[in-house]
């Protein structure tokens, strides 16, 4: 069958094409052993200094969307990091403290400076093809990597004003002052002794080990791409293997690679779009995470894909006649097959999530 297929493309290309492709590369529907460049999403991963645990990540579930880790007891992480948008907001730029509603529909006068990232994988930022479960270290958190750690990372938002601090309480008292009201909370008590088999166990330090195991709950390992990689070949089309070829051969894979299709570095000199020089972002789930771009500024992923047309100044040779087979491949990236979980109560009794209704 897969012999008559490709003989009829061939003649096709004779007959009609000639096998050209203004405006792009050429067609290779050949798969290739690609166990160099990528390899499968392993479901999870959790660092020797805060092993997983089920009540701890319990824990962390509703400390996610708990509106009483924020200044003012108004924004919740799940403000802009919402499972009907992919785990992040939907949103160009973020809306935090001063917010109310949900994702485009979100409003406040406040906006962060920066896209808000899914935190779909985020267990695995940072793993790059030849690191193994067994010797990886978490790569850099945000943007510009200034977060070692999921859980230091967990600290930024708390403290900064405009997403979930306020302007009510300073950057200096928010971890005591939230300590001193989940202490306040018999619920919260008894889940943190729980959770670190210990007496005592609200601090700081603990609130973001809950969180960040929380995070890691959120894996999408079943990807189509990831199915193709372990072997099953016949699971993509023409198009989409056409895509993957052009992806590796126009360049791309130089910084998206590894299972996060992400080097998740900073390539000093080589801006992507505008003057700012920002981390390569993960390609997983891609289609649930619009809009693009850490300015936001590309709505449809195909608008995301034609940023990279003549662009000999980061090595990348693509054409437009190249777009749609790209497109193809990524969205093999696609599952919906992720945790959608949201809590019906908080313990604080705060509204769930904050005021995102
Ligand atoms: C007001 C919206 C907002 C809130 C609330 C918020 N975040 Fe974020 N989050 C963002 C934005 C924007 C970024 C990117 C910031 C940057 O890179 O400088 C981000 C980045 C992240 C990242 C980094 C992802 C990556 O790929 O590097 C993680 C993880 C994360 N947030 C988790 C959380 C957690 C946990 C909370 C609650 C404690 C939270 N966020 C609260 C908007 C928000
Ligand atoms: C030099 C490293 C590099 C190369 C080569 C590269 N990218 Fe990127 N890619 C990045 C960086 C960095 C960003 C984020 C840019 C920004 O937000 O300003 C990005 C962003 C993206 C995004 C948007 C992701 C999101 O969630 O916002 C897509 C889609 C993408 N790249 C696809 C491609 C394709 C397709 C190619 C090849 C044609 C390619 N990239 C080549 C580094 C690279």
């Amino acid at each position: 069958m897969k012999q008559i297929r490709f003989s009829v493309i061939a003649l096709t290309c004779v007959t009609l094409l000639g096998c050209e492709n203004p405006g792009g590369m050429g067609n290779d529907a050949q798969p290739r052993d690609y166990s160099s460049i990528f390899t499968p999403l392993t479901s999870s991963l959790y660092p020797s200094n805060n092993p997983y645990n089920e009540s701890k990540e319990q824990l962390g579930e509703l400390l996610f969307w708990d509106p009483v880790l924020s200044g003012d007891q108004n924004t919740s992480c799940a403000s802009c990091h919402h499972p009907d948008f992919g785990w992040a907001d939907g949103r160009a730029f973020s809306i935090g403290s001063d917010g109310v509603g949900l994702g485009p529909a979100r409003y406040g006068f406040e906006v962060t400076s920066i896209h808000s990232p899914t935190i779909m994988n985020v267990a695995f930022t940072g793993m790059t093809h030849n690191v193994t479960t067994e010797n990886f270290v978490s790569g850099g958190y945000f943007w510009d990597l200034r977060a070692s750690t999921l859980e230091d990372q967990a600290l930024g938002p708390i403290k900064n004003p405009v997403e979930m601090l306020g302007y009510n309480i300073s950057e200096q008292d928010i971890m005591a002052e939230i300590v001193t009201r989940l202490q306040a909370i018999p619920e919260y008590v008894e889940l943190f002794e729980q959770a670190f088999t210990v007496s005592d166990a609200i601090n700081s330090e603990n609130i973001v080990k809950a969180l960040a195991t929380f995070e890691r709950k959120i894996t999408t390992p079943n990807t189509r791409f990831d199915r193709f990689l372990s072997g099953e070949q016949t699971i993509f089309t023409q198009q989409e293997i056409i895509g993957l070829n052009k992806f590796i051969d126009g360049g791309c894979s130089r910084c998206h690679m590894g299972p996060m299709l992400s080097d998740n570095l900073i390539h000093i000199g080589e801006a992507i779009i505008g003057e700012d020089v920002v981390r390569t972002p993960s390609l997983r789930n891609i289609s649930y995470t619009a809009p693009y771009m850490h300015d936001g500024s590309r709505t449809r992923l195909i608008d995301a894909i034609a940023i990279y047309e003549n662009r000999g100044d980061i090595e990348v040779t693509i054409g437009d006649g190249d777009f749609n087979d790209i497109e193809a491949f990524l969205k093999t990236l696609n599952t919906d097959d992720f945790y959608k979980g949201k809590p019906n109560f908080v313990p604080s009794g705060l509204t769930v999530g904050g005021d995102i209704y």
